[in-house]
């Protein structure tokens, strides 16, 4: 049933991600927002963190009560052991910058609706009720500006202990048969909205949950134009009925480039969202880098998720796959940031990506070749072939190539095997000019 529940609120949730990011705001050119969404198209990485007393018990965040897997009053006891005893944001934030992110989201306020600061609307939140006794947020959000990463705060609209939200406890009244209490809610999130926007600078909204009601009844038009007087830079999701600035692919790998040019695929590294014990079905860090690789040649982000414990420690697994994504996007900088997306696919087997100026085209090996790597239908000369982290230069050879004929030969490349990357080796071609490919359906030359 949960999960029949779940798969459901999944799919209205994925198709509200897709149409909401397909409409535009008309307020800003196409230029201006491409300025204000500058960063998030460079930034490639970032890291999505799902902290709250959901992990005392190690039980899905807020869903396990709301699907009656524990009561209300359990789920909420779990504030007395969350301790975060042993929480040091500052090496979060180092531990985040060595994976190679540019920016991390952390739930302020999940849909259980206990807020992670100090808020002055209503009182659950960790300082207030937790054992933990004080505003964890802060000293994060600073810990990642003072390493010079971009601060997302994700917040849920929908609060499901609220007393004034319509599905408080399964509650059934709708905001049409009680708008004010409608409203007093709607006092409360914009409240909450206002403090984060102007106690903790945040560069970027995740907000998630606007599944549950229009864009009408979340004034989802007044939240965005507040949230960009507050923080004028401010980048929003797409979890806003229509409001947001880019779209937002759940765990499922796009096959294809999501239509929207901004888009940040949110993938958790085993089965959760946050800490829990028991799930060890963690992706490998190769399947991770593979996956990044996925999202950057198609021109988006990755926001890999952690789930912290209670006490504040990143389980060990987690470190792991952050160090090691660490490795490989340190040595492959220049083929990751200022990229943007690759070549269509026919030409090299592999996913491919170019620079800003579209004159190196880089080339991923995903796997060991047993042979020279070959590309089909490049017109460029290419200056110069290396790879991408240690500088090896590499020769080349064109095979095919006819005088009278404009089809490009098939250039083929020796790759030594000394030189390959444990994970993924990537090639860098510096071309002559702008990339150039033929991409006709060769003609037949009988007809001619
Ligand atoms: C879903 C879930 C939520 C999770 C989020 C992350 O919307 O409701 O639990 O935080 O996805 O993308």
């Amino acid at each position: 049933m949960r999960r029949i529940a779940i798969a459901l609120l999944g799919i209205t949730t994925l198709l509200f991600h897709f149409t909401a990011s397909a409409q535009e705001i008309q307020e800003e050119t196409a230029e201006q927002k491409a300025k204000r969404m500058a960063w998030f198209k460079d930034a490639k990485l970032g890291i999505f963190i799902h902290w709250g007393i959901y992990a005392v018990n190690g039980i899905d965040e807020s869903w396990s009560f709301f699907n009656g897997y524990i009561s209300h009053e359990d789920y909420m006891k779990q504030l007395d052991s969350f301790t975060a005893a042993n929480y040091d944001p500052e090496a979060w934030a180092k531990l985040i910058k060595e994976s190679g992110a540019q920016y991390a989201v952390i739930t302020t306020r999940h849909h259980d609706g206990v807020a992670l600061w100090d808020t002055q609307y209503g009182d659950l939140s960790i300082p207030k009720k937790s054992a933990a006794k004080r505003d964890v947020l802060a000293p994060f959000t600073k810990a990642l500006q003072k390493n010079n990463l971009k601060v997302g705060l994700y917040y849920s609209l929908s609060d499901w202990s609220h007393p004034d939200y319509p599905l408080h406890l399964r509650d059934t009244y709708r905001y049409k048969n009680d708008p004010k209490r409608w409203e007093k809610y709607l006092t409360y999130m914009f409240g909450q909205m206002e403090e984060l926007s102007t106690q903790y600078q945040p560069d970027l909204y995740w907000f998630d949950g606007d599944w549950e009601h229009s864009a009408e009844e979340w004034k989802s038009k007044e939240l965005r134009q507040k949230l960009l007087t507050w923080r004028p830079n401010v980048i929003l999701n797409s979890r806003l009925q229509g409001y947001g600035d880019y779209a937002t692919p759940e765990q499922g790998v796009p096959v294809t480039a999501p239509k929207n040019p901004y888009w940040e695929l949110c993938m958790t590294m085993n089965n959760s969202w946050g800490h829990q014990d028991n799930d060890l079905n963690y992706k490998t860090p190769s399947q991770v880098i593979r996956i990044f690789i996925d999202c950057i040649t198609m021109g988006g982000n990755l926001l890999l998720d952690i789930g912290p414990k209670a006490d504040g420690t990143i389980p060990e697994q987690q470190v792991h796959i952050l160090k090691e994504l660490g490795r490989w996007t340190n040595k492959h900088k220049e083929a990751i940031y200022e990229t943007i997306g690759g070549i269509p696919h026919g030409h090299f087997y592999g996913p491919t990506n170019l620079s800003k100026d579209k004159k190196t085209l880089f080339l991923y090996l995903l796997h060991k070749p047993n042979g020279p790597i070959v590309i089909k239908g490049l017109k460029n000369k290419v200056n110069r072939i290396r790879i991408v982290g240690n500088g090896t230069k590499l020769g080349h050879k064109v095979i095919g190539k006819q005088y009278w004929s404009e089809v490009p030969g098939l250039l083929y490349i020796d790759v030594p095997e000394e030189d390959l990357d444990p994970t993924v080796t990537v090639i860098a071609l510096q071309l002559k000019g702008e990339v150039d490919l033929y991409r006709e359906d060769g003609k037949v030359i009988e007809s001619n």
